[in-house]
């Protein structure tokens, strides 16, 4: 296996890795991470594949210039590596909503997480965040998922999930299929009304990429494919009722 870097928008670096045994011709794990003067990477990837990761990252900076951590929940693709990128990155430390610090991150962070308010942007020296709390979508009470003000990028983690290998950067491309073809394999997202509601609250934020955990980063109409997929997951609701 190998992880590829590839800059998806400006100070924006997509490291890929293709896990082949995870679906049919595979399944891409990426990290993002963000340059400026406090370096931020978005989902840590599994402990196991930190040499990868790691080794990926240091061609875009050195890891010890590594300022925060985040992701959208807790899970081994999520923050595995949590600990071992904190140890790398002595200044670095997890930063997440209150209720997965409360939660989980207290505990399982080896450097004290801090709380990301998610009225309050963060401003790293290049880019400008806001956390958005995403409850339960598409997993996990504590979800969240990370926009970047600056360059209108939302990293929406688990959302549009794909299996394949995919380009770096897509534009224009359907999302909608592949995501369903995924979720009929993995059915990965909790099927509650809370789904299409969340996607619709997202896609009034005014974006340019949407940054897939699993599969491409997309340039295109990033809102009306939010407001697909919730109608997609809405149609899945009440067929299922
Ligand atoms: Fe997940
Ligand atoms: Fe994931």
């Amino acid at each position: 296996m190998d992880t590829e870097v590839s800059e998806i928008a400006t100070g924006i670096y997509r490291l890929s890795t293709l896990v082949p045994d995870v679906a049919p011709g595979g399944f891409a794990f990426n990290q993002y991470l963000v340059t400026g003067e406090q370096p931020l990477l978005f989902h840590t990837g599994q402990r196991a594949m930190f040499p990868l990761t790691s080794a990926a990252a240091a061609t875009v900076l050195p890891l010890e210039q590594l300022r925060w951590i985040s992701f959208g929940h807790v899970e081994a693709d999520e923050c595995g590596a949590m600990n071992r990128w904190l140890a790398a990155a002595p200044q670095a430390q997890v930063l997440f909503n209150g209720l997965g610090i409360n939660v989980s991150l207290n505990d399982l962070a080896d450097r004290p997480p801090v709380v990301a308010d998610p009225d309050q942007p963060i401003d790293t020296g290049g880019h400008v965040f806001r956390t958005i709390p995403t409850p339960h979508v598409p997993h996990g009470w504590e979800a969240q998922l990370l926009y970047d003000r600056t360059t209108r990028t939302l990293f929406c983690g688990d959302l549009f999930t794909r299996i394949g290998h995919t380009p770096p950067l897509v534009d224009g491309a359907d999302l909608i299929e592949p995501a369903l073809a995924a979720e009929d394999i993995f059915h990965s997202t909790a099927p509650t009304a809370l789904a299409g509601k969340t996607m619709r609250q997202l896609a009034e934020l005014e974006i340019d990429t949407l940054a897939l955990m699993h599969g491409p980063a997309y340039v295109g109409d990033c809102r009306r494919a939010l407001l697909d997929l919730a109608d997609a997951y809405d149609r899945r609701l009440t067929e299922a009722g």
